[in-house]
């Protein structure tokens, strides 16, 4: 185990950038304590199948990150068992008919962002634009629509009450995040401190979920998540309503984020940037002269757009190391280890995708990894920007194809180059567990 002093590096180093410090120094198995709570970490794509897929019963749930008692927060992510098997199967459009059907809203919360960016572009000219900010309005906008069926005014008016709680989300006290680091699920329920949450945000959400039940109900129509999800009937109203939070909470930040660190990377890459120009132009239908046309298919099977995509995920994605708990005493292969019931083990999953051991160059954009050609180099169990095996991030084809679609329709409209604003590295949002970018600022010019 590292000895702790831990914590106080974690109030002084971003957490990506101390992950990827340890896995150097430690290597694939190591230990940590926050606190006095131990937190073994695992970099070893063996173990990595071990823990999240082939014994994925032995570790059945992810570490508690709130101990929040309002029905909103009681989120399938610290479910188990029957109960978290329940939630799941309902949870995010999966198949292909569920997101075929939900594509035309995303198609037009898009030509709104595309709108948007062109006036807003044609009346600063000359001046930088912070695309992260943008990107929020955009991931906020989709999710109202698809998960909540409101449309809003996040393009127009930042003070638009979807877009101010949906960023509150992420930007809990600092107090509470060393408090939940700190201090023990049990002190804290029994202290009724509620943690890394901001209670003015859930309050929000909680009560736009459940005016969209009262309306869905009162209208007779089927009390879906807005997901569309199939087989609701089986959830109660507040687990439904914690689903709808869980979408939001999984999707806002990651998609926002992950796009502007996209846009930077193809601003930093202009060969790179004029291959997707030439792949999407060639390939896909101007957005807004369509109006029934659905492009879903081609945007999801572009294959450069998908390698610059996978790529952006391996090394800007936001979440650094999914969690497990132990949930019996169990030897862990041959390390010789044998893991406590409780035990919370963390995969060192964004450490593996920045290591020059497993991805050569690894600090390097190189979409190419991911060309059909080249893929099979890339060993299992070492890529995952969104989990794996049963418990993997359930709106990963959601995401995808949210993404997607953006990089796309921009990079088809719009050039993004660097300015005298733009920032390297890109500053990161502080004192949280996930990575993600704070601000992104661009030069951005019209095509044509
Ligand atoms: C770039 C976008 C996203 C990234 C990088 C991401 C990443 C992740 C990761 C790493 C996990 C944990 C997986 C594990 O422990 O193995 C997760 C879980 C989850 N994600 Fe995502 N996610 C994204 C977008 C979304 C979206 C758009 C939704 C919903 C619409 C969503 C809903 C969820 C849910 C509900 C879980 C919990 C699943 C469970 O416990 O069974 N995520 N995500």
């Amino acid at each position: 185990m590292v000895g702790i002093g831990n914590l106080w590096e974690l109030m002084f180093t971003p957490v990506a950038e101390l992950e990827i410090k340890r896995f150097k120094k430690y290597g694939k198995l190591y230990g940590v304590f926050e606190g006095n709570r131990p937190v073994l970490k695992v970099g070893d794509p063996a173990l990595v199948k071990e823990i999240l897929q082939r014994e994925s019963d032995v570790f059945p749930t992810r570490r508690d990150v709130s101990n929040a008692k309002h029905p909103i927060v009681d989120l399938i992510i610290g479910k188990r068992g029957d109960e978290w098997r329940r939630m799941r199967s309902t949870a995010s459009p999966k198949t292909t008919g569920q997101l075929r059907a939900l594509y035309p809203l995303i198609r037009q919360s898009l030509a709104e962002l595309l709108t948007s960016i062109t006036a807003h572009v044609t009346h600063n000219k000359g001046n930088s634009l912070d695309i992260n900010d943008w990107f929020e309005r955009y991931a906020i906008d989709v999710l109202a629509r698809t998960l909540f069926d409101t449309n809003t005014n996040a393009y127009t008016d930042p003070n638009d009450p979807f877009l101010v709680n949906a960023r509150r989300v992420y930007r809990p006290p600092l107090w509470k995040i060393v408090v939940t680091l700190l201090v023990p699920t049990r002190a804290l329920n029994a202290l009724n401190i509620k943690t890394e949450t901001n209670d003015r945000a859930v309050d929000f959400f909680y009560e736009i979920s459940q005016n969209l039940l009262k309306r869905r109900k009162e209208d007779n129509k089927s009390v879906s998540s807005g997901l569309k999800s199939t087989g609701h009937e089986l959830l109660s109203d507040n687990e439904l309503i914690s689903q709808l939070f869980a979408s939001l909470n999984g999707g806002f930040a990651s998609v926002a984020s992950a796009l502007a660190f996209c846009c930077h990377e193809l601003a930093l890459n202009a060969d790179i940037q004029d291959r997707l120009h030439r792949e999407v132009t060639d390939g896909l239908p101007p957005i807004d002269a369509d109006g029934d046309h659905n492009n879903y298919d081609l945007v999801l099977k572009l294959p450069f757009l998908d390698a610059v995509v996978a790529e952006t995920m391996r090394l800007h994605g936001p979440s650094l190391r999914p969690s497990r708990v132990t949930g019996k005493d169990y030897r862990l292969a041959d390390t010789g280890l044998t893991l406590e019931r409780g035990l919370i083990v963390e995969i060192s999953a964004y450490a593996m995708q920045r290591s020059d051991e497993l991805f050569p160059l690894a600090d390097q954009f190189i979409p190419d990894r991911f060309a059909a050609d080249n893929r099979h180099q890339i060993l299992p169990f070492t890529y995952n920007p969104y989990g794996t095996g049963p418990r993997g991030c359930v709106g990963q084809t959601f995401a995808q194809l949210v993404m997607k679609s953006a990089i796309a329709y921009l990079v088809r409209r719009f050039r993004f180059s660097m300015c005298a604003d733009t920032q390297l590295p890109v500053p990161l949002t502080k004192y949280i567990r996930i990575q993600l970018a704070e601000t992104v600022y661009l030069a951005v010019e019209p095509r044509d």
